[in-house]
């Protein structure tokens, strides 16, 4: 069996995702668990992009300790150097250089000949070579770019220094027999091409980053990129747990394999979602609330007589237990712990005791609390957000022929407690005046959804916010067993993220690859 290298670029391509807006704290919460799924190569950021995405990367380089970390820069000194400084203190520090190749991006993006393209290119991984060992070069929109110019860069990026040579489906416009194409035509004709590694890098605009990886795969791609569930810009990335589970499943049809820790997939991809806030569909391959759900009763039935009928993959191997221990009211601290252990969690003393607290206040409200209310409860307060404002109080009255109205209480900074009653054209809007009333921000709701966690009545909902102000965004979560008072938390959540992003300037909302 070949090994296929999983470089994840979630941070960044899939940071790029609209909306989506990580902080340090969460790019290093989720950087570690991409550690214990066991990725290869995160990469974690833009660094020239501000010098707040530049500490970002930092972070996450010192804390990781194995995988390669990874900075993107453009094929220009300025971003190398900031590449360079980013990814002080990592372990095993990779540069990845870009610069589009493809006859469309030359004449309207770059106004660049292919000369030229060619010569930037090499004097930027030439430059690089002097602080990098390791350096990935990708020829962006390669999928568009003449074969032959493109085998003629590779051969370039190879005598420069290049150690990998990702190849972009920059727009995701490529089909699988196209992009496997390129990589036997790179492995036929490029010399050296067995001194390097060849990597693939899609985008699902036609739905086919899937296929075009496992395409890549066949024809001798030794790395495949992409992002937990499949985030990133537009229609997004190459999952990588379709890709893995691809190879893991029809590993005789592959002849491949990744060093990947299978059982932490789940729970890397629920934290992916709730950091970013990027509800993962249902119907999604692998990690889809409905992927292991069996509705008509032919598949029923046969799944009941022998479960290989209609599964091709256990629940369990992507690690979602099946725990037959039920707590309620009446469970003790000591099957909550087991409940805890079962679930993967590792806990010290203190943090089990709040946890404890918390789900002994949930129990009371609900009969049955499930793994998943377990879980939220766990991640809600994954990231500290330091908290100028805390909810206090919520009163809200409303009725269908009755305009609603919202009383808030709120903690300020100073141990201040402010109360503030506001009208609105629904519950939560009312909510949300009052809280502006309260604290003074003038902020635009720029994005509002909301989840339940379990099913039934009384199941936890997930609120997740999206707040601007002066072109800065922020993001914010609250959890709750009743929606409005989560829909304040999370209002409140991404308020203090904005003040916090306020004092701390730099950190830019999006980057613009030119
Ligand atoms: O899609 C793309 O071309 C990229 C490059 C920066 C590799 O993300
Ligand atoms: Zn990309």
């Amino acid at each position: 069996m070949r090994k296929i290298y999983i470089f994840d670029t979630t941070l960044r391509d899939g940071e790029q995702s609209p909306g989506v807006n990580l902080n340090t704290q969460e790019k290093v919460e989720i950087a570690y668990q991409l550690e214990r799924l066991g990725v290869d190569r995160i990469e974690a950021g833009f660094p020239a992009a501000s010098p707040g995405d530049l500490a970002a990367v930092n972070a996450v380089a010192r804390a990781v300790k194995n995988a390669t970390v990874i900075g993107l820069s453009r094929s220009r000194e300025q971003d190398i150097d900031a590449a360079r400084e980013a990814l002080k203190g990592a372990q095993d520090p990779c540069l990845h250089l870009f610069l589009a190749t493809s006859p469309i991006h030359r004449k309207y993006k770059l106004r660049m000949e292919k000369e030229q393209v060619l010569e930037t290119a090499e004097k930027a991984i030439r430059y690089a070579k002097q602080y990098f060992d390791k350096i990935e070069f990708s020829p962006e929109d390669a999928g568009r770019t003449e074969l032959d110019f493109l085998c003629e860069v590779t051969a370039m990026a190879i005598r420069a220094g290049a150690t990998v040579v990702n190849i972009p489906d920059t727009v995701g416009y490529m089909n699988p027999s196209e992009f496997g194409n390129i990589f036997k035509t790179l492995k036929a004709q490029v010399p050296d091409i067995e001194k390097i590694q060849l990597s693939a890098h899609c985008h699902d605009d036609l739905g086919m980053a899937t296929a075009n990886a496992l395409a890549a795969i066949l024809n001798g791609a030794d790395q495949i990129e992409g992002t937990i569930n499949g985030i990133g810009e537009r229609a997004g990335n190459t999952a990588i747990e379709e890709v893995v589970m691809a190879l893991a499943t029809r590993a005789e049809f592959f002849q491949a394999t990744t060093s990947l820790n299978l059982k932490e997939i789940a729970k890397t991809s629920r934290l992916v979602s709730k950091l970013t806030g990027m509800v993962i569909p249902g119907n999604k391959a692998i990690v889809g609330a409905n992927a292991f759900a069996h509705e008509s009763g032919i598949h029923q039935d046969g799944m009941l007589k022998e479960k290989t009928t209609y599964e091709i993959i256990s629940p369990e191997t992507i690690g979602l237990v099946d725990s037959k221990l039920v707590l309620g009211k009446h469970s003790g601290r000591a099957a909550f712990r087991e409940k805890l252990i079962d679930l993967g969690y590792e806990l010290g003393e203190d943090a089990v005791n709040v946890v404890f607290a918390k789900f002994k206040d949930l129990a009371d409200k609900k009969k049955n609390v499930s793994d998943e209310d377990i879980r939220a409860m766990l991640e809600e307060k994954l990231i500290d957000t330091p908290e100028v404002f805390t909810l206090e109080k919520i009163q809200v009255n409303y009725g269908n022929q009755s305009t609603p109205k919202a009383t808030v209480s709120i903690r300020g900074a100073e141990g201040e407690v402010k109360e503030q009653t506001a009208e609105g054209n629904g519950s939560v809007d009312a909510i949300y005046n009052a809280i502006d009333a309260v604290t003074g921000e003038a902020v635009e709701l720029e994005d509002y959804s909301i989840k339940s966690v379990t099913h039934g009545k009384d199941a936890l909902g997930e609120v997740h916010v999206v707040l601007m102000q002066d072109e800065v965004s922020a993001q914010g979560r609250g959890l709750s067993t009743d929606i409005l008072e989560a829909s304040a938390r999370a209002y409140i959540d991404a308020l203090n993220r904005l003040i916090e992003k306020r004092k701390s300037p730099g950190r830019r909302d999006k980057m613009s690859l030119i």
